[in-house]
């Protein structure tokens, strides 16, 4: 396996959309790096770049320290897993694994054997004499991860191989390939839009936009430290509540929401002028209903979600926002009560509103 590098990589297709813009990550040998982001945030762009598919604009691209960024795709020994399985349909499971090996003039004991562990490893050997049409859509994605496998490459490019899949079997095969990558100690470079199979899978997550990274880090990390408002919103499920203009920074400190709190700054928070609108941020299982809570707001939605219930709230002071506030499923609460609840003040995120940049 490898190490595989993004030194100040940028791309701007011929017509003119920047794609990645002066992009430096290091992915460490058997890492498992989830790149995160919405449509068209440059995900897979950043892939096809390591892959080979695309050149860079400017930066370059090494592997295990070497510079590739002039070496074709085929001799960089990188596999890469699709969302489209592209399995040959009239050959086996088996022909379908091996197919690759025997292009590249492997001799048949050696394909043989290779076929036979990687089927074992994702439990497929059941299905090797199989045509494609008669395997369900999880399988037919084991076997395509399958034919990446048997050529033992030096790392795993993945994009979004898991989105054909139904939600059941995606959640399953998401499992499944935490395991795989532990169990091949293989580096990989995982791409999603799901910001929960990123946060499920990635040892380290990249959350793009834009092609920009906007926040790179443990999962956990990202999810309890957001950088800025994008990835405050866009990790984390029920999302963050962000509160535009909720509270002003005054003599170094935040004060949230007419004085129902004041938070300390940071340093980052120091730079920003005094009067200066901030970004509040709570999630919302950082909220408790109580009934000595000292905000009050009316219930507008309840969503019970199975273990827990997400309850949406209409506060005077936060017009066009919605409080959303996780409450245990046998929580008493309808529509159109009067709930009273409190924020937990030591989880409260604070963002510049200008920048979006935090700043507790
Ligand atoms: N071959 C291409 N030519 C021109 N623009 C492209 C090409 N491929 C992607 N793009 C543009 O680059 C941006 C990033 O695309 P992409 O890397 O596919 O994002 P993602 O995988 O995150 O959805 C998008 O605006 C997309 O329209
Ligand atoms: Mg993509």
């Amino acid at each position: 396996m490898a190490s595989i590098t993004l030194d100040q990589v940028s791309k701007t297709y011929p017509n003119g959309q920047t794609a990645a813009r002066d992009l430096t990550i290091e992915i460490g040998d058997g890492e498992l790096l989830v790149l995160v982001g919405p449509s068209g945030s440059g995900k897979s762009t950043v892939l096809r770049l390591v892959a080979g598919l695309e050149l860079p604009t400017a930066g370059r691209i090494l592997i295990d320290g070497r510079d590739v960024t002039a070496v074709p795709p085929q001799r960089r020994d990188l596999a890469m897993v699709f969302q489209s399985y592209a399995l040959y349909p009239h050959k086996s499971v088996r022909e379908n694994l091996a197919f690759g090996l025997r292009v590249r003039r492997v001799d048949a004991a050696e394909i043989d054997a290779r076929v036979r562990l990687a089927a074992a490893t994702l439990g497929i050997e059941a299905l090797l004499d199989r045509k494609p049409a008669q395997l369900s859509g999880g399988q037919r994605q084991r076997v395509a991860l399958g034919r990446a496998i048997v050529r033992e490459p030096k790392a795993f490019l993945l994009d979004e191989p898991l989105s054909n899949l139904d939600p059941l079997l995606r959640v399953a095969t998401r499992t499944e390939l935490g395991l795989l990558h532990r169990r091949l100690a293989a580096t990989m470079v995982y791409v999603t839009h799901d910001q929960e199979e990123a946060m499920t899978l990635g040892t380290r997550v990249a959350v793009m936009r834009n092609g920009a990274i906007e926040q790179i880090g443990p999962a956990l990390a990202l999810f309890r430290r957001p950088a800025n408002t994008f990835v405050a919103g866009f990790v984390g499920s029920p999302a963050m509540n962000l509160w535009p203009g909720a509270c002003r920074r005054l003599d170094g400190r935040a004060r949230v929401a007419s004085a129902v709190c004041s938070i300390d700054l940071d340093e980052a928070g120091q730079s920003v002028p005094d009067g200066a609108e901030l970004v509040a941020g709570v999630r919302p299982h950082d909220i408790d209903l109580t009934s000595d809570g000292d905000v009050t707001g009316r219930v507008e939605i309840v969503e019970p979600l199975g273990p827990v219930t997400l309850v949406h709230l209409r506060v005077a002071g936060l017009p066009g926002e919605f409080v959303r506030v996780i409450v245990p499923s046998d929580a008493r609460i309808g529509v159109d009560d009067q709930a009273r609840f409190r924020i937990r003040r030591d989880r409260l995120h604070l963002f510049d509103g200008r920048t979006g940049r935090r700043l507790n």
